[in-house]
């Protein structure tokens, strides 16, 4: 894995899965609440993946799955009675329909963390302030993540993943 040096970008190579999975519980382990996380990449590549690690790196109590055919899944933990949902637009049949989940109460609140699969068909509901995770597939098993703070309150957050990862 290496890093890309930058205050707003972080880039890491997943040699497979459980890589993967790391990867999210060290983020999961950052998380204070009030953060968006916008997991984006073609289906297959390991958005799940990287969600089920952050859940066990903040604390869910229950496992984060596919969601299916349910479009949001409310996860808790035992320290605290903050929240973590976990988004799959993968289903929403329109954009306007993500309206009527009423995310926005908990979009940006500090109790709670949302992480968001499928983010672009969604895009109207999303705040302009958000880590963005891009991921492609590389060779064989390997995924390239690509981590971006849109939005500067995102830079400390991302400093200290990079710091998580790689040391230093
Ligand atoms: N490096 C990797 N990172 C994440 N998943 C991987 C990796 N290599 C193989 N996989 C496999 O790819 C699949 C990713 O599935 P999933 O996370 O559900 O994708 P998505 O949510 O993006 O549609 C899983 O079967 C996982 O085991
Ligand atoms: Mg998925």
């Amino acid at each position: 894995m290496t890093p890309i040096l930058g205050p707003d970008s972080l880039e890491v190579l997943s040699r497979d899965a459980d890589q993967t999975r790391r990867v999210g519980a060290l983020l999961g382990q950052l998380l204070r609440g009030g953060e968006v996380i916008c997991l984006d990449g073609p289906l297959g590549v390991g958005k799940t993946v990287l969600a089920q690690g952050i859940g066990t790196g903040w604390g869910a109590l229950s496992p984060v799955l596919s969601p299916s055919f349910v479009l949001v899944r409310e996860h808790h933990r035992a320290s605290d009675s903050r929240r973590l949902l976990h988004v799959d637009f993968y289903r929403l049949e329109d954009p306007q329909e993500a309206r009527s989940l009423g995310l926005e109460d908990w979009l940006g609140d500090a109790d709670t963390v949302v992480i968001i699969e499928w983010p672009e068909r969604a895009t109207a509901i999303l705040p302009s302030q958000r880590l963005w995770v891009r991921l492609d597939f590389a060779n064989g098993d390997r995924r390239r993540l690509l981590f971006t703070a849109q939005g500067d309150v995102y830079f400390p957050l991302l400093r200290s993943l990079r710091r998580a990862i790689f040391g230093g």
